[in-house]
């Protein structure tokens, strides 16, 4: 038997209505929700590993200590080269050597040389040295995320 058209709801039917809607609305919020956490990447967000630093001419031949990002500039005329100052034994800051010719860690005492290789010590390998570069505006740039061998100079 077919019902008329001009069917009223009951107390039972409205709320198995309501309550079916709000489920199927509560379904697809979270799925939509599910589908937007998707497109957000699981990364973790570091800081860049890219530091400029003044201009070639701000630094005297030699060494410099840049403590900002833990890195020797070395200067030897028109060439450039940078030497991470993070020991690879267990992380101290080394300082350079009295007679200017290498490194030495104050930690436990490893020792490197003029090419960062160890020659003394704990640290079971050199320190690295780090891409060094020119930025457009002349500055200098130690990309302290990429290595370089050690004859790798920036020659301006
Ligand atoms: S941290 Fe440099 S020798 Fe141990």
């Amino acid at each position: 038997m077919k019902e008329p058209l001009n069917h009223r709801l009951g107390r039972r039917e409205f709320l198995e209505l309501t309550l079916g809607w709000c489920a199927a609305f509560f379904a697809l919020s979270a799925s939509a929700m599910a589908a937007v956490r998707f497109m957000i990447p699981n990364v973790l967000y570091e800081p860049d590993r890219r530091f400029k630093a003044l201009k070639p001419e701000d630094y005297p031949e030699g060494a410099t200590f840049i403590p900002e990002t833990r890195v020797f500039l070395l200067r030897k005329g028109n060439s450039f080269r940078a030497v991470s100052a993070v020991c690879t034994h267990l992380g101290c800051t080394v300082n350079q050597s009295p007679d200017r010719k290498g490194f030495h860690c104050p930690c436990h005492g490893s020792q490197f040389d003029e090419n960062a290789s160890v020659v003394g010590g704990p640290a079971p390998h050199g320190l690295p040295w780090l891409l060094v570069a020119q930025s457009p505006d002349g500055r200098i740039v130690i990309d302290a995320s990429q290595q370089v061998k050690a004859d790798k100079y920036l020659v301006i």
